[in-house]
């Protein structure tokens, strides 16, 4: 077992000092997350020594590679409790894996009385796939409330239920802005129950928490590998193996093909059927990578790291009158909040000064900040490789911007 409070000298980028001189404190994990030296490593010695196309050559190299990427494939699936590695098809992203559950799963089947329900704590990756299927079938999109601390008004999700047309429900395992967990294993059963698949958003849980596909119950998972310290353009989807061989391939072309005439063509099986052309070879290596090295924290460490982070964020800031705090206090390891009078960009940038990198703006969720009534934003978000000191810094770092604006400054 890897130790979370030393981990952070495994993260090369962490030790720099940035914009005068001050070190770096990220905290924008939740946009993309930093790579242990082991992450990096894999994806060169993958380039250096094995470099080569998979499934196609019979030479060493080829071979070498395909198991590469299958054994990545093989890591994926045992880190996210699914038996069956060929349910997990390896992508660009979350984005991406919503998009094809959307348009390969769902358009095909949706109709003008059927029902596709959602939440407003959506990343726009779990809204607009679902708005194109809407306009292309007729489908009608409904909501899940939100109570006032940001978690679901579950009582409203049974009431969408009860109707008896939806046939899809997709929501997000954590909100990238509140932090709310959502209670994915009673949602599951329930949209079960009333007939429905279950679409679930992993990006910000599967970095962070645990993730078991079967005592979830959920029907589909994406996810992303930058956000839990994999390479960027490779992500995951993940499907009951019934509903993904029922699915037709979105794109063409290469291995997803099982034989090819002039006019038609069969395809190949699951996951390659959706793994057109050459896919991210290299990228799913530093994903298999990743996940060894988030597997030797093990996740319940890192999650009992980030709620004790995440703890101590909540109370250090709470003590400051004019930041106001957003989402519930059980939550994942992130805090968004505003201070009062000060636009979040330039709260980020007064932070940034200092060294501490925040993310400020609408996150990809145009909605839930019409919701929140503000035009955006400020986020700190934590990973295995954050402090409590890092905490301090921040805390620190938003003390000056309150002594540049004065603090308590009326709204502008
Ligand atoms: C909850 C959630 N869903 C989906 C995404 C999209 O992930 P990607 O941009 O890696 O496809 C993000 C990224 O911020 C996210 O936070």
């Amino acid at each position: 077992m890897r130790c979370i409070e030393t981990c952070r000298e495994d993260f090369p980028a962490l030790h720099q000092t940035v914009t005068g001189g001050h070190p770096l404190v990220y905290l924008d994990s939740a946009a993309t997350s930093h790579k242990p030296r082991s992450v990096i490593e894999a994806e060169a010695r993958f380039y250096q020594r094995d470099n080569a196309n998979v499934h196609r050559g019979v030479h060493a190299l080829a071979e070498r590679a395909t198991e590469a990427y299958e054994g990545a494939r093989r890591a994926v699936a045992r880190f996210i409790g699914a038996p069956d590695p060929a349910c997990v098809i390896f992508v660009r992203g979350a984005t991406e894996a919503l998009n094809l559950v959307a348009r390969s799963y769902a358009q095909p089947r949706l109709g003008p009385d059927d029902e596709i329900v959602l939440t407003p704590m959506e990343h726009h990756s779990n809204l607009v796939p679902w708005q194109m299927v809407a306009q292309a079938t007729g489908a009608r999109l409904r909501y899940v409330d939100l109570l006032p601390d940001g978690t679901l008004d579950l009582p409203s999700y049974e009431r969408l239920l009860e109707g008896g047309r939806v046939r899809v429900v997709a929501f997000t395992h954590q909100s990238n802005v509140l932090g709310t967990i959502n209670p994915v294993r009673e949602m599951a059963e329930r949209a079960h129950r009333a007939g429905a698949v279950v679409v679930l958003d992993g990006a910000q849980s599967v970095p962070h928490q645990p993730v078991d596909v079967e005592r979830l119950g959920c029907d589909f998972l994406a996810f992303s590998g930058h956000k839990m310290m994999g390479p960027t353009g490779i992500g995951v989807l993940w499907g009951r193996r019934e509903l993904l061989e029922s699915m037709p391939p979105l794109f063409g072309g290469g291995e997803m093909i099982r034989e090819v005439g002039l006019f038609e063509s069969t395809y190949n099986d699951v996951p390659y059927r959706f793994e057109a052309g050459t896919p991210p070879i290299a990228q799913a290596v530093g994903l298999g990578a990743a996940v060894e090295y988030l597997e030797s924290l093990g996740m319940e460490r890192v999650r009992a790291h980030e709620e004790r982070l995440v703890a101590y964020a909540l109370e250090r800031l709470g003590q400051m009158p004019d930041v106001r705090i957003y989402g519930p206090r059980e939550r994942g390891g992130l805090v968004s909040f505003n201070v009062e009078g000060v636009h979040p960009h330039d709260v980020a940038t007064i932070l940034d000064q200092q060294g501490v990198a925040v993310r400020a703006g609408h996150h990809c969720a145009q909605p839930l900040m019409r919701w929140l009534d503000v035009a955006a934003t400020v986020r700190a978000s934590f990973y295995v490789y954050n402090t409590p000191e890092d905490v301090d810094a921040l805390v620190r770092a938003l003390e000056a911007v309150r002594a540049i604006f004065g603090a308590g400054a009326t709204p502008r």
